[in-house]
């Protein structure tokens, strides 16, 4: 079914049965809000390592108590195989997201994110949709990333996504195990992390723009990534999900906007949304600092793949993206702010890619 509003349609005349790992997390829950609004079934698997319950309560509250008892949550963790098989049973899709998802998180701790992005893979069901992400690229030079071309690895993160596809494809090989995966790019939205050393640059950078505190970003202004928002992201999981062509599935495809938006745009374009928000931003300049190693310096996807094969269309701009959650960054901006105000010294980085 190619068209995103007609699947949606299908969908809600006929519910089926959902699994999301990392269902606590940022695209987790964004997958849950959207599954549980089309009347969708949903058990969530999370260990709460990165995730929220706060998350989870944003989408009870925006589906309300009917719906929310459509939503079955299992605290355990991927790493776990009887608890995989437990929350496998009677599952129709399985959106795999639970991850270690974090490029300087896994250079601090690569035994942990191995733990959680490689060892977690063997679920025993026969198809499933998976989180990878453009990190896979690695250190291809190629200003447009297509899918078949990938390069060396840059962290232990990008070893453990790059490991992922190749545990994906060999599965799909020896066991007939069917499986998509999503290269997601820069992924960003309401319920992304504000807090924490790992926070990504988008909740990070309006957090640290609404309590005046000082922005550093990593190497000059040029460093690049392809955001895109994340309602269209879940469009991709629910397309990839129900692809029906054989020649879509045990496929990798790259999830973004095909658009290249340097960090130095990005911080205008916050500026600009957070002044006509009446926030008093117009002073703030960021500050420069070294580029860390384990991070790309540019990171821009071709879509084409994905958009013939599964039908994918995105429907937001990075701009627009930003204005429809501005509202949710606001609000939260004041409980980040406390933590933000420990780390400030810390350096911004574009971060999970
Ligand atoms: N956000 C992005 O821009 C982006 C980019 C590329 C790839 N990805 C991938 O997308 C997925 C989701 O990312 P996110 O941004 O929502 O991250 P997130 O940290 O918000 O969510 C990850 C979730 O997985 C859970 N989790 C971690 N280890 C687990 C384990 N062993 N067992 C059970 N649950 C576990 C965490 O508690 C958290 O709720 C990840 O696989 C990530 O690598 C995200």
């Amino acid at each position: 079914m190619a068209n995103y509003a007609d699947l949606k349609n299908h969908l809600a005349a006929s519910p089926k049965t959902w699994l999301v790992t990392g269902v606590a997390g940022f695209i987790g829950s964004n997958l849950l809000e959207t599954l549980l609004t089309l009347d969708q079934r949903v058990i969530g698997l999370d260990d709460f390592s990165t995730g929220k319950r706060r998350n989870l309560e944003d989408v009870r509250q925006l589906c309300g108590p009917a719906r929310w008892l459509n939503f079955r949550l299992i605290e355990g963790t991927i790493g776990d195989l009887e608890t995989c098989r437990f929350v496998c049973r009677n599952v129709d899709y399985v959106l795999h997201h639970a991850a270690v998802a974090s490029v300087a998180r896994s250079l601090k701790d690569p035994i942990s994110t191995n733990e959680s992005n490689v060892n977690g893979r063997d679920a025993g069901v026969r198809r499933f949709v998976y989180a990878t992400s453009s990190s896979a690229y690695g250190d291809d030079p190629a200003p447009l990333k297509i899918e078949c071309t990938v390069g060396r690895p840059l962290s232990p993160y990008a070893v453990t996504k790059y490991a992922g596809e190749l545990y994906a494809y060999v599965f799909a090989q020896c066991y007939g195990f069917e499986t998509i995966g999503l290269r997601y790019f820069n992924v960003f939205g309401p319920r992304q992390d504000p807090e924490g050393d790992y926070a990504a640059v988008i909740p990070k950078w309006i957090a640290a723009l609404i309590n005046r505190e000082s922005i550093f970003l990593n190497g000059n202004g040029d460093i690049s990534r392809d955001f895109i928002f994340v309602p269209d992201a879940v469009q991709a999981n629910l397309l990839a999900a129900t692809a029906a062509k054989p020649e879509a599935v045990n496929q990798v495809y790259n999830v973004a906007l095909n658009k290249r938006t340097t960090l130095i745009e990005l911080f205008s374009v916050l500026k600009e949304l957070l002044l006509q928000s009446g926030h008093d931003v117009g002073a703030c300049e960021p500050l420069y600092r070294e580029f860390p190693s384990g991070d790309v310096w540019r990171s821009q996807a071709d879509i084409t793949k994905i958009s013939k094969l599964l039908g994918f269309s995105p429907v937001y701009g990075v701009r627009e993206g930003l204005a429809k959650t501005l509202p949710w960054y606001i609000k939260t901006a004041g409980r980040a702010s406390r933590s933000l105000s420990t780390i400030a010294h810390r350096i911004a980085s574009p971060g999970r890619v």
